[in-house]
């Protein structure tokens, strides 16, 4: 952990839109919070010509631990976790901003054992995930029965990798897209379905595979998304909440989760060796 006396370091990787909005959102406000950018990187440099300063940008990513960041944030792909996880948590705490990608499960177990190894924190951001740390305490206390997330959106904000969406029309109305537990669900919509893998790092005692996720597609949802979560404890306790999230047409990204990735990383200033909902 860093000493209070010094900003924390923050290294940025992808630069798409939440990378950019993160960035801009150091660049201007870091200094008021404590936090300045160690660096940014995107597989297409180009993006940064005339609006990011040299100075930050990280030409190749197995270079980073020459930046020393405190903190590396990626916004960018379940392939870089996959490739990289390990070695940022060797060096810096760590905050996942795919975590679709701890459904692989030995990928999951290898990034909470270098957590361990190295003392560093892999920090989950909850997204748009509503009482993320009230789930993750039902399930320390082994109280947590049962736990299901229906998210609903406009089928122009589905990034699917299979083909069961293709043919939507507008007027349609409502259709069930995919359900099962979220662990099948990652890989067929590994972009929309990164709250689901939020909630399933907090309910650690169902894991990936004992959440339930269903996935619809709704012509109605044209200025929102719409997340349910339906929590199950022990003697018919049950909390059900709806949140809407307002989101343009087409976008994968709501725009309270922008703000909501903000205060994630303000909380990121070393949890010990362990996962951490933020
Ligand atoms: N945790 C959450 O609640 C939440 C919310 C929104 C987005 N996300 C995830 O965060 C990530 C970034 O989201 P975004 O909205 O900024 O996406 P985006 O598509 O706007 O940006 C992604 C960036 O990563 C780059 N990229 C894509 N695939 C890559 C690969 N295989 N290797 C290297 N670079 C690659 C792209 O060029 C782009 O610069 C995505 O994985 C997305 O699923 C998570």
């Amino acid at each position: 952990m860093a000493s209070s006396t010094r900003s924390l370091r923050i290294g940025v990787v992808g630069y798409g839109h939440l990378g950019q909005f993160l960035v801009e959102k150091i660049l201007s406000e870091g200094p008021e919070v404590g936090l300045e950018l160690a660096f940014v990187w995107n597989r297409n440099p180009d993006k940064f010509k005339g609006v990011v300063a040299e100075e930050f940008v990280l030409q190749d990513l197995s270079s980073f631990a020459e930046r020393r960041s405190d903190v590396i944030v990626e916004v960018c792909h379940p392939h870089i976790v996959k490739e990289f996880g390990v070695r940022f948590l060797s060096k810096s705490h760590f905050m996942v901003g795919s975590p679709s990608a701890l459904s692989d499960s030995a990928l999951n177990q290898n990034l909470r054992e270098a957590a361990q190894r190295y003392n560093k924190t892999l920090y989950v951001p909850s997204g748009a995930l509503w009482g993320g740390q009230d789930i993750q305490r039902l399930s320390d206390s082994g109280a947590l029965k049962g736990l299901f997330i229906r998210m609903s959106k406009h089928p122009s904000c589905f990034r699917l990798t299979k083909d069961v969406l293709s043919d939507w029309s507008e007027g349609e109305g409502r259709r069930v897209l995919f359900r099962g537990s979220v662990a099948e669900l990652c890989p067929v919509a590994p972009n929309n379905v990164n709250t689901m893998a939020a909630a399933a790092v907090a309910a650690g005692a169902l894991g990936f595979n004992g959440v339930q996720g269903e996935i619809v597609s709704d012509t109605e949802l044209g200025d929102y998304h719409v997340v349910e979560v339906e929590v199950t404890g022990p003697d018919g306790f049950t909390v059900h909440t709806v949140r809407r999230n307002p989101a343009k047409l087409g976008a994968v990204t709501g725009s309270a989760t922008y703000k909501s990735f903000w205060n994630s990383l303000l909380v990121c200033k070393g949890h010990g060796g362990r996962v951490y909902l933020c």
